[in-house]
């Protein structure tokens, strides 16, 4: 099936804009084309160079085995920084390598047993706070609960009170980031839009400073490990015994909070919408739940015996991966496939693309969550919903046990009837939304 594509493609564009238009009207649709028609095609955004990869071991070769050639850019680090300053996500080579080893005994097994108690318990509650025959939101419903759970398990703090106007500053912030870096406009510029940005970042900067000021001063007393991110921070120590800084300290809990928060509540709003329009699929869930936990709330001990609950969120990310594509700009001249690539041209990986492609899938815009039923198929060709190499998703398993409690104990309780029958349309902002949120009848089981 490989060789109905050609090695190397390239999109016609305008002159000057180049493809920038159609980029910005339609990415997703312009990347699917291109993934469906070449390993890797060559785009033109006004004077610079964008190679878009289809092909699963171009994929690797970016991520895994030249990741060295490889940086995120200026573009990201630049327009990122008033909101995550050098935090993991934005952090590069040493000072990235530095970090993760760090941050990596925050996200242990162990630990994330711990986060699991908590998540299952807010899922729990949230649950609670739904009335019956009503009509929500379940996307921003969503929302709230994940940045609860990133609040208690990041750094203990209760961010319910404040939810919708920290989810907002998060959002806007990001928004801008993604035009900003388009254009590469810099922040730093008076612009009433800069301004009301900076403001957002401004209030949660004094949440997250008051909550490390006060945790060092506990920790002054006596040890203090509260089974949240923080606490592994505030001990970790590097290789010659320097501790994080309060600022450095900052950054890495605002990467977290925002890496994963967005990330995991679009995760599970397009699992409620595939699960509404595929009966079949809700039905097998509910009967996997009620087999398994007989009415009792799920505890993260529960999440192995729930196997198809587990399907169901690795075929979701396979169709609406809330991270749908990842950029590099390249450091030297690299040979990618048929294309080389020269220092400064921008590599993005169209993860979604990939996913949907019949290269690598059968049926592939079909929901058959059943693909998964062989945790080996979560290593396939054209499946890298959380990225490779040495910048993998280090929340991955945080968010697949967030997740798959959040799942367990809502669709155990209730059913969510479409309140619209018009498909819902993906909208790649920051991460893959759906379009208008998903609105749905609450009814309970
Ligand atoms: C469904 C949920 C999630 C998805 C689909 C997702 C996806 C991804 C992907 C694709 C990357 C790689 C980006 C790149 O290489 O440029 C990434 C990186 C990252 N993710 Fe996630 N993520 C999710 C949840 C989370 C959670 C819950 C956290 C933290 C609690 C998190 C924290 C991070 C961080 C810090 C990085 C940067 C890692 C590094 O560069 O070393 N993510 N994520």
């Amino acid at each position: 099936m490989e060789s109905s594509r050609v090695a190397v493609g390239a999109m016609p564009g305008l002159p000057l804009f180049g493809n920038f238009l159609d980029f910005r009207r339609d990415r997703l649709g312009m990347q699917l084309r291109a993934v469906m028609s070449a390993d890797v095609t060559r785009l033109r955004m006004f004077w610079r160079t964008v190679w878009c990869v289809g092909n699963h071991d171009l994929a690797q070769q970016v991520l895994v085995t030249d990741e060295d050639s490889f940086i995120k850019g200026p573009a990201l680090s630049e327009v990122a920084k008033p909101l995550l300053g050098g935090g993991l996500l934005t952090a590069e080579k040493d000072q990235h390598r530095r970090q993760r080893k760090l941050m990596a005994p925050a996200f242990t097994p162990r630990r994330i047993a711990g986060y699991g108690q908590i998540m299952a318990a807010r899922a729990s509650a949230a649950a609670a706070a739904l009335r019956p025959h009503t009509m929500i939101d379940i996307a921003g419903a969503m929302m709230g609960t994940t940045l609860d759970i990133v609040g208690r398990t990041l750094f203990d703090v209760d961010l319910m009170g404040e939810a919708r106007e920290i989810g907002q500053a998060l959002t806007d912030a990001m928004e801008y980031m993604i035009e900003a870096g388009m254009w590469l406009i810099p922040t730093a510029l008076p612009l009433p839009r800069n301004k009301r940005i900076l403001a957002a970042v401004g209030r949660l900067d004094a949440t997250v400073l008051r909550v490390i000021a006060e945790r060092r001063a506990a920790l002054a007393v006596r040890a203090d490990d509260r089974g949240d991110v923080l606490s592994i921070l505030l001990e970790a120590r590097d290789d010659d015994g320097a501790a994080l800084t309060d600022r450095q300290l900052r950054d890495e809990i605002m990467t977290l909070m925002l890496a994963g928060h967005e990330t995991t509540a679009n995760l599970l709003a397009w699992t409620w919408y595939l699960l509404a329009i595929h009966p079949e699929v809700r039905a097998r869930l509910e009967a996997e739940l009620d087999a398994t936990l007989g009415g009792r709330p799920p505890t993260f001990e529960d999440l192995a015996r729930l196997p198809y609950t587990a399907q169901i969120l690795d075929e979701v990310l396979r169709l609406y991966p809330p991270a749908y594509v990842i950029g590099r700009m390249a450091q030297r001249t690299v040979q990618l496939g048929g294309a080389t690539v020269a220092p400064g041209d921008i590599v993005i990986i169209s993860i979604r693309g990939m996913q949907r492609c019949p290269v690598y899938w059968d049926a592939p815009d079909e929901f058959r969550p059943e693909r998964f039923a062989d945790k080996k198929a979560r290593t396939s060709p054209g499946y890298l919903p959380w990225g490779g190499g040495p910048r993998v998703c280090i929340g991955n398993h945080f968010a697949l046990v967030e997740a798959q409690l959040i799942l367990a104990t809502w669709a155990q309780r209730f059913r969510f009837r479409l309140a619209q029958p018009a498909a819902i349309e993906p909208e790649p902002l920051v991460t893959l939304r759906p379009r208008g949120g998903v609105w749905v009848e609450v009814e309970p089981r």
